[in-house]
């Protein structure tokens, strides 16, 4: 077997080092001598410029598969979520939503990106949580009258309880319980959305929650329930999207077109940490796992997704094909990779010594977006950043950061690459999973333990209102 594994690894290997392709180097004078909002304005018109959040990172006040998983401990005896932090309250959202679209005023934003809750709307089977259903319209409402294209995420890692309890996305009814979900979600605010997201990172989730262990269910080391869930989230999200554009035929924003579907992608650029060629060979697999998996599946209605040695699986879902108008690039870090043949995943993953990192550890390479860019653009669908952004809670990178990710955004556009909008994230701080409120993302800060006020991280918004002035001028 291990032999069988080895082979198929050296195999991919020469794969990867077939397709390398250059990753530029920026000059950081070049950056900060470009305008970046006018250049954009010039190089894709209609550029869609904002933030990003998710519901249950902001919301509070929800029952789901992850508030039941921030209440218990791991294999250690520790909290599974850092300092023993949930979800209760995050930040207030869903009574202090107003303060959200203030502040995307502020940033002269015209896109937000954000959730809608699942469980919140559907708590049982078949059940429609129509007051909700009205906030969230009333949000859209606010969204709409002042210029600001709301983009809706209907999965972002959190189940209502009655799907987990059958197995989540390992449950094979749960593909049809989410299309179910979409179809209503179409139906109910279809005619003020055009823009939906139906998965957010199903790479990210899988291995989080089945590999790492460190999210809802917690599962450890199964790169096979892992790759089953992955699977389980593309054949649901092949469903939503039908029936989302069977449900939503209404225009929202008078370009022509109701229904704009796109899965929020995370692509992370990896690179072996040798020459060694199972160190080639296993950063090769990864890239496909990572990286490819969902725009092969979204372009050709090929599922195919391996893990050497552990599980293939290869089928043909025609309504994958053409299931996405664009693809969102969910985009944090390059990551190195290092073989290991004793952990499920095959492989480590580590920052290179000396490296710029961020509150998290995750090293800063823009040049790395910019050439994920380009390689994602080959898929051929408009793609948009869904999400981009730092934890940093003393401000003191996030505006270069934001300045450079956008220049490399600039830049692909320049040599080619159809990008139509960037989503920073995130709009406010909030709850990031299993960090809890350790990883402080927002462009505005949050105090948790205090008054919840949104306070601008000022030297970020003044970088930000610098590009959207520019490109939002007449
Ligand atoms: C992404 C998630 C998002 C947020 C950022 C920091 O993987 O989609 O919810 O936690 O990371």
């Amino acid at each position: 077997m291990t032999t069988k594994r080895n082979l198929m690894i050296f195999a991919l290997g020469a794969l990867a080092i077939a397709s390398c392709d250059p990753v530029p180097s920026f000059d950081k004078d070049v950056i900060d001598a470009t305008d970046i909002g006018a250049e954009l304005r010039a190089a894709k018109p209609g550029f869609i410029l904002g933030a990003a959040t998710s519901h249950h990172q902001i919301e509070g006040g929800l029952t789901n598969d992850w508030t039941v998983f921030e209440q218990g401990t791991n294999d250690e005896g520790e909290p599974n979520i850092k300092n023993g932090d949930d979800s209760s309250v995050a930040a207030d959202s869903w009574n202090r939503w107003p303060e959200d679209i203030a502040s995307l005023e502020t940033l002269g934003a015209n896109g937000y990106r954000l959730g809608i809750s699942w469980s919140r709307l559907q708590p049982t089977p078949g059940s429609w949580d129509q007051a909700a259903a009205d906030r969230y319209r009333d949000m859209f409402d606010a969204l709409n009258a002042r210029g600001i294209r709301p983009m809706v995420t209907i999965y972002h890692f959190t189940l209502p309880l009655w799907v987990s309890d059958e197995g989540g996305w390992e449950w094979d009814g749960a593909p049809a319980a989410f299309e179910d979900f979409a179809q209503r979600a179409g139906a109910a605010f279809g005619d003020q959305i055009d823009y939906w997201v139906t998965l957010n990172e199903p790479n990210v989730l899988a291995i989080q929650a089945y590999s790492f262990g460190s999210w809802a269910p917690g599962v450890k080391d199964d790169m096979e329930r892992a790759t089953n869930v992955y699977a389980g989230q593309l054949r649901g999200h092949a469903l939503a999207s039908v029936a989302l554009r069977a449900n939503d035929t209404v225009d929202a924003d008078g370009d022509g077109k109701a229904t704009q579907i796109g899965i929020a992608h995370h692509v992370r650029l990896p690179q072996p940490a040798s020459s060694y060629a199972l160190d080639t060979a296993l950063s090769a697999a990864t890239n496909d796992y990572i990286n490819d998996v969902v725009p092969r599946a979204i372009t050709t209605g090929r599922l195919f997704l391996e893990v050497p040695g552990t599980i293939t699986i290869d089928e043909d879902i025609p309504a994958l094909k053409d299931s996405c108008d664009w693809m969102g690039i969910n985009y944090y870090e390059r990551t190195y990779i290092r073989a290991d043949l004793s952990v499920s995943t095959l492989s480590t993953q580590y920052q290179p010594e000396g490296a710029e990192v961020t509150d998290l550890g995750w090293e800063v390479s823009p040049e790395s977006l910019y050439h994920l860019l380009m390689r994602m653009d080959r898929y051929g669908l408009p793609l948009y950043i869904t999400e981009n952004g730092l934890a940093d809670d003393d401000d003191d990178q996030r505006p270069s950061y934001l300045r450079a990710h956008l220049y490399a955004v600039l830049r692909a556009i320049q040599d080619g690459a159809d990008v139509r909008g960037y989503l920073h994230w995130a709009l406010i701080d909030n709850f990031e999973w299993a960090e809890g409120y350790e990883g402080l993302f927002g462009l505005f800060s949050i105090d948790f333990g205090g008054d919840l006020a949104r306070v601008p991280r000022q030297a970020s918004v003044d970088a930000f209102t610098d590009i959207t002035g520019p490109l939002n001028a007449e």
